[in-house]
């Protein structure tokens, strides 16, 4: 798609908590993602970076909702009125909810707020989305993980892995999508066998 500058990705607060245990009893935290905000314009890329064990994975597992957070929201491809709407209240919510006292007047705006809030996380928040709802989106976020034999299945041909987003997410025809395969296959420079 185009770039056209839209934010289509708030990351607002979110946590990963993992207990650890020694078997028997919970010893201890380990706070793998911890307060997590950020935007994404549609056609931007952001790196994230960070030493070994810092959270990178669990927070790219996070926002897709592979794992369940501990707390925080995703808004993610929203129209642009409502998602700047959310980001707004949401950060003054942030704001005044940090704040260590609040006068009478913002006392109410923040319990307004907090009723705004509320409202949009359980309609428009995906990790508050059953695994049903997130079918739908699965088809617009994409991870590739690092470790090739979780992206590549090595009993499969080529051909067939590029194959198969391309069944199961539209409408194209066996043959549009031999085409594509080809076209693909031969683009990478790995040639395409007449099977
Ligand atoms: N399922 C889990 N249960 C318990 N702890 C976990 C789990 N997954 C990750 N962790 C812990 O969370 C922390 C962050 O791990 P994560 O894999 O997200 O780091 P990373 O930045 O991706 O590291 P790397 O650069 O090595 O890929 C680590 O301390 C890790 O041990
Ligand atoms: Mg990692």
């Amino acid at each position: 798609m185009a770039e056209d500058g839209n934010i289509i990705l708030y990351v607002s607060h979110l946590k990963k908590y993992f207990d650890i245990n020694n078997g028997l009893r919970k010893t201890g935290t380990v706070k793998a993602v911890d307060d997590v905000t950020f935007t994404l314009r549609r056609g931007e890329t952001l790196g994230i970076v960070g030493e070994t064990g810092c959270g990178k994975t669990t927070l790219g597992r996070t926002i897709l909702h592979l794992t369940n957070p501990t707390d925080g929201d995703v808004y993610f491809d929203l129209p642009q009125e409502l998602m700047e709407e959310i980001i707004a209240t949401d950060r003054r919510f942030h704001d005044l909810a940090s704040q260590p006292s609040r006068s009478q007047e913002e006392e109410n705006e923040f319990q307004e707020l907090r009723r705004k809030i509320d409202r949009f996380r359980s309609e428009y928040s995906l990790t508050r989305k059953s695994q049903r709802k997130l079918k739908e989106y699965r088809k617009k976020m994409q991870p590739v993980f690092q470790d090739p034999f979780s992206s590549l299945d090595p009993r499969k041909l080529i051909k067939d892995i590029i194959a198969e987003p391309m069944k199961l997410l539209t409408d194209y025809s066996d043959d549009e999508i031999l085409e594509k395969e080809k076209a693909l296959v031969e683009e990478i420079g790995l040639g395409y066998l007449e099977p």
